[in-house]
């Protein structure tokens, strides 16, 4: 039997931190509105002059260091993002070249917030089916660059950061990613997409001058389908392995809200004290959420051997995700 291994994990994120009472000063927003309604008190940004693939280098140099392999090792690189370096090429071939990780294919996909379960998925089949042996995969957004500083709906909420983990293939099954279940919803993709510099709205002055090329959220709307649909993941997954809510050792969900994240908790039945919150100081940083509370709870000691670890993921397009992680 060959075991999708989850061998090291690393993240990163930038130091410039934003707060709420910063915010204050640039929207009509109040340090207040964002706690209660979002659980926020602080994010992180990057400067100005920072790429996607910066993140995503240090994030995956990291996970390499405490996989205890090279770089030279990887048969393949997966990028989670939405907000890549370009569009053309992936971000993951930017970050083969930085990393020196010559024989390994590259690609990013786009699932959004779900983008690092979507990654973990794509790695966990090819490893199950013997295709490759070694995958870096990583969750990376660099948001504030798409977001509108004006749009209080959204510059509140979300920030940049990377997180990243090598899987290997593994006759041992500990640190085994047990199972992984994908979802999306494309009725709901209105409720979250950047209209412009795509080709059904390429880049010209006009789609700028609209302010086209920014994030657009209805957040509201989207808050009752994340809810639904993370209780839902989760207890299919649970299902799948033949586990009960109680079995769960550590919940890690996508950091959108505090309150989802909440809720999500409460129809599991999971006390808080199992579920892993970053949101509070480092915001909504879409795919690389769950990527950096992964590595954060690893480093802290805080996941024990053959603890049971429950992700489940949310985002625009709409997609949703879950797994299933036995330490
Ligand atoms: O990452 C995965 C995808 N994203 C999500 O899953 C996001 C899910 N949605 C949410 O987290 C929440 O819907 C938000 C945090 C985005 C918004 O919270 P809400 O409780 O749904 O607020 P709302 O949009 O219903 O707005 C309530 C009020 C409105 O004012 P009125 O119409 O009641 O007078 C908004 O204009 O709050 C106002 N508002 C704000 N006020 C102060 C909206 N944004 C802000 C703001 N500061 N930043």
């Amino acid at each position: 039997m060959i075991y999708p291994k989850i061998i090291g994990t690393g993240s990163h994120v930038p130091e410039k931190v934003i707060t709420n009472f910063d915010l204050e000063k640039l929207v009509d927003t109040s340090d207040e509105w964002i706690t209660t309604r979002t659980g926020i008190r602080e994010r992180r940004v990057v400067k100005e002059d920072v790429p996607l693939s910066a993140l995503a280098f240090d994030a995956s140099k990291k996970a390499i260091r405490s996989a205890g392999i090279e770089a030279r090792d990887l048969d393949l690189i997966i990028v989670g993002t939405i907000s890549p370096d370009m569009q053309l090429p992936s971000t993951a071939c930017f970050l083969q070249e930085m990393l020196g990780a010559k024989r390994a294919a590259a690609f990013d996909i786009a699932a959004a917030c779900s983008g690092f379960i979507y990654a973990l998925s794509i790695a966990e089949q090819y490893i199950k089916t013997g295709s490759y042996k070694t995958i870096l995969i990583v969750g990376a957004e660099v948001l504030s660059k798409v977001i509108d500083w004006t749009d209080r709906s959204t510059c509140v909420i979300f920030s940049d950061g990377a997180g990243a983990a090598v899987l290997q293939a593994s006759s041992e099954p500990s640190q085994v990613v047990l199972s992984t279940h994908l979802f999306a919803d494309g009725q709901f993709a209105k409720y979250l997409y950047i209209p412009g510099g795509g080709s059904l709205h390429p880049a010209s002055h006009e789609t700028v001058d609209k302010r086209m090329h920014y994030v657009k959220m209805s957040g509201n709307e989207l808050f009752k389908v994340a809810i639904r649909s993370m209780e839902e993941a989760c207890l299919i997954a649970l299902k799948h392995n033949g586990l009960r809510p109680e079995d769960v050792d550590l919940l890690i969900p996508h950091q959108a809200n505090l309150r989802i994240i909440e809720a999500t908790a409460k129809r599991l039945n999971l006390p808080m004290e199992k579920v892993v919150v970053t949101i509070h100081k480092y915001g909504n940083a879409s795919s690389a959420t769950i990527p950096i509370a992964l590595d954060e709870t690893i480093r802290a000691g805080k996941v024990k051997k053959g603890n049971i670890i429950l992700s489940v993921a949310f985002g625009g397009g709409v997609t949703w995700a879950s797994t299933v992680i036995r330490w």
